[in-house]
């Protein structure tokens, strides 16, 4: 069985959306924003974010995949649920739960540059900078917390599926018995 140590607590989490999302209002003053929730990890993060965006948003959301039942990345990455609107013209914010190898990240870039939005911008409650690839070509533009290379769950983030409730962010321990 696996344990949880608490890593980053809800009162922290909340205090630097409120910060990022201060920064955001004034980046995105007069216009609008289109906010898009990388599902399922990204949850939390988009509606503790956007409650404190000021300017008008709209949101979309999206799923992808890249992970098996484990803990490390497969490297594959497919569409499980695309946006429903079209982005073309529009300021597009994209909101993940973590940035780790940067595979999933460079790849929804791709997809989402070719619709043509005016911008494009992303903004990750948790950054893994020592997970990056090399291949992957990411500028994070809002980072919540930048963690060290350890398992983490809860706000979003899930091992095998489970812990995306935890109202805080823990790591992940594996205990022998
Ligand atoms: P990447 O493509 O390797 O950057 O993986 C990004 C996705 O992997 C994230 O959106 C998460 O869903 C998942 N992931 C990466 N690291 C963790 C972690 O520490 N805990 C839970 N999920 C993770
Ligand atoms: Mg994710």
């Amino acid at each position: 069985m696996e344990r949880i140590e608490v890593l980053i607590s809800e009162e922290k989490i909340v205090e630097r959306m409120k910060q990022l999302a201060d920064v955001i209002n004034k980046d995105y003053e007069n216009r609008e924003i289109k906010l898009i929730c990388v599902l399922k990890g990204g949850i939390f993060a988009l509606c503790e974010l956007s409650k404190y965006i000021k300017v008008p948003v709209k949101l979309d959301f999206m799923c992808v995949s890249s992970y098996e039942d484990n803990t490390s990345s497969s490297g594959r990455v497919r569409i499980v649920k695309d946006l429903d609107q079209n982005i073309e013209g529009e300021d597009v914010l994209i909101v993940e739960d973590i940035i780790d190898s940067g595979r999933t990240l460079t790849y929804l870039f791709e997809i989402l540059k070719a619709r043509k939005p005016n911008s494009i911008r992303l903004c990750t409650l948790l950054d893994k900078p020592d997970r990056r690839v090399p291949e992957a070509d990411i500028k994070v533009d809002y980072t919540g917390f930048t963690i060290p290379d350890e398992f983490v769950v809860g706000y979003g983030l899930d091992y095998a599926q489970k812990y995306r409730n935890l109202p805080y962010i823990g790591v992940v321990k594996f205990d022998d018995k």
